[in-house]
C-alpha cells in the first residue's frame, strides 16, 4: 500500500473525494497582459537586458513601494547577493580582490527562512549568526537580536525577512540596528504589497529585495528587484549586475561583476502581472480568513500577525498545532514518521493526508541553525548562544515542529478549500 492509499482507505477520510486537478501551494496566475508585453518585446526586438518592460517594471515597483530607485535583476537571490555585497562594502570597505567583502565578519540573520536569505553572507565569505524567531509574527525576535549585539557588539550588518508575507517587528528591529550603527538588508521576497504601520515592506532596508519567482504573489517566471534610496547604490548595482563594465571603448573591468540583470522578456511578464498585485492579495487574504474560520474549532492557530500595525500580503496561509494536540512525530535528516492518536495530529500527518487527496502543502522553512550546511554557525536565542545542554528554548525549532504551510493558491475554489479543511478536521479524529 502506498502512502496515498493509506489515507484514501482510512475510515476517517470516508466520503472525501481526491482532487481531479492538483491544488497547489502557490502557483503562477497569468492574466493575458503578460503575453502582450512579452510579444511586444519580441516584435520590437528588445529581448535582451534593456528595454521598455524593464524600465516600466522598475518605475512601477519603486513607485508602489515608495523607494527612489529600483534595479531589476535575474532573481531575488541575485538581488540579495548584490545588496549584501554593497552593504558589506559600506561598513567594511571594498576587498582588494573584489570578492569576499564579508571575510572575517559576522552578519546577524533571520533564522527561520528560505536559505536564499542567508546564502549571500557565505557568497561573500562571511559568517551568519542566526537570530531566533518570535511567536507574534514568526520573524526575527528583536529581544534575541539585542542579545546578539550584547554578545557580538562589532557586528554592523543584519539581514531580516518578512516570512510568508507577514511584516517583522520593524520598529524594534530598526531601533536596535540604529543604536548599534548596523545596516539592514531587507528580504521582502515573499511580502511584496504588505505594509507595516502603513509603510510598504521594501522600505525598511538600506537595500531591500523582492522576488518574482514562480510561486510569489506576482511572478515574472523568475526575477527579482533591488530597492534603494541612493542613486549611487542603484548605479553600482546596475554596473555590477552587467559584468562591471567600465566606461571605455573596450571591455574594461576594475571590479568583479555578475550577469544578474533581468531580461526584457521576463520584465514583460512582471509588467503584465503588476496590475494584479492587489487582486492576488485580496484572494490570498480571503483564503487566510476562510482557513481561520474553518479551522477555528480545532486546536490550531493560523500564522499570526500584528493586527494593529501590519497588513500582510497573506502569501502563504500556515497553521501551528497547539502543543497538547500534537501526536508523536519524528523527523530525521531526510524522512519523518508519526504515531497517529485520537484527537491529535501533526504536520507530517496533515501534509501526507492532503497530498494523498492531491493537494500541496509544505513544512515550515526549516530553521537555518538546524540545516547541515550551517550546523556550526552560532545561533542566538533570547537567553544567549544556543547549544545542546544550555536548556535555552528554541522557538524556531518549535514552530518548525508544530507548523505547516497550507495550500494557498489564489485559484483554489471555495469548494476545494472546504475539502482541505475537512481533511484537516479528519486528521484530528
Ligand atoms: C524569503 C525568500 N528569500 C529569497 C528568495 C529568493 O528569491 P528567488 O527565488 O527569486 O531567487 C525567496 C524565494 O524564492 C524567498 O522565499
Amino acid at each position: 500500500m502506498n502512502n496515498s492509499d493509506k489515507y484514501l482507505n482510512d475510515e476517517r477520510f470516508k466520503g472525501i473525494e481526491p482532487f481531479q486537478n492538483k491544488v497547489w501551494l502557490s502557483s503562477p496566475t497569468m492574466h493575458g497582459d503578460e503575453q502582450d508585453w512579452v510579444v511586444d518585446s519580441i516584435r520590437t526586438n528588445w529581448v535582451s537586458t534593456v528595454g521598455m518592460n524593464i524600465n516600466e517594471v522598475e518605475r512601477i515597483c519603486a513607485e508602489k513601494i515608495g523607494r527612489k530607485y529600483s534595479v531589476a535583476l535575474s532573481s531575488g537571490t541575485s538581488a540579495l547577493h548584490l545588496a549584501m555585497r554593497l552593504c558589506a562594502e559600506k561598513v567594511y570597505g571594498s576587498p582588494a580582490t573584489g570578492h569576499g567583502a564579508l571575510e572575517g565578519h559576522k552578519v546577524f540573520a533571520s533564522d527561520m527562512t528560505f536559505d536564499a536569505t542567508v546564502n549571500p553572507i557565505a557568497y561573500e565569505g562571511g559568517d551568519a549568526v542566526y537570530i531566533d524567531t518570535e511567536y507574534d509574527t514568526w520573524n526575527m525576535d528583536p529581544i534575541a537580536l539585542e542579545k546578539a549585539f550584547e554578545l557580538f557588539p562589532d557586528v554592523k550588518l543584519v539581514v531580516i525577512v518578512h516570512l510568508y508575507g507577514t511584516p517583522a517587528k520593524m520598529d524594534e528591529i530598526r531601533n536596535i540596528c540604529d543604536r548599534h550603527n548596523a545596516l539592514i538588508v531587507e528580504d521582502a521576497a515573499e511580502s511584496f504589497g504588505a505594509t507595516y504601520k502603513g509603510i510598504q515592506t521594501g522600505m525598511f532596508g538600506t537595500e531591500s529585495v523582492i522576488s518574482f519567482n514562480g510561486n510569489k504573489i506576482i511572478t515574472g517566471s523568475s526575477g527579482g528587484m533591488l530597492l534603494t534610496d541612493s542613486k549611487d547604490d542603484a548605479d553600482k548595482i546596475r554596473k555590477w549586475s552587467t559584468q562591471s563594465r567600465e566606461n571605455a571603448p573596450w571591455y574594461q573591468h576594475k571590479e568583479l561583476g555578475y550577469n544578474y540583470r533581468m531580461s526584457n522578456i521576463v520584465a514583460g511578464v512582471v509588467r503584465g502581472q503588476l496590475p494584479y498585485l492587489e487582486e492576488h492579495i485580496a484572494q490570498k487574504r480571503a483564503i487566510y480568513y476562510r482557513y481561520k474560520e474553518g479551522l477555528s474549532d480545532l486546536p490550531v492557530q493560523m500564522n499570526p500577525f500584528d493586527e494593529e500595525n501590519s497588513v500582510p500580503n497573506f502569501w502563504l496561509s500556515c497553521l501551528i498545532i497547539d502543543k497538547e494536540a500534537m501526536c508523536k512525530q519524528v523527523r530525521h535528516e531526510k524522512d519523518c514518521s508519526y504515531v497517529s492518536e485520537p484527537g491529535k495530529s501533526c504536520p507530517t500527518e496533515i501534509l501526507e493526508a492532503i497530498a494523498a487527496f492531491n493537494a500541496e502543502g509544505r513544512p515550515i522553512w526549516k530553521p537555518m541553525h538546524m540545516q547541515p550546511i550551517y550546523i556550526n554557525n552560532q545561533f542566538v536565542t533570547v537567553d544567549g548562544i544556543y547549544s545542546e545542554g544550555t536548556g535555552f528554548f528554541d522557538i524556531g525549532a518549535d514552530i518548525f515542529e508544530r507548523g505547516l504551510c497550507l495550500p494557498s493558491d489564489n485559484k483554489m475554489t471555495k469548494d476545494q478549500q472546504d475539502r482541505i479543511i475537512k481533511i484537516i478536521h479528519r486528521c484530528f479524529v
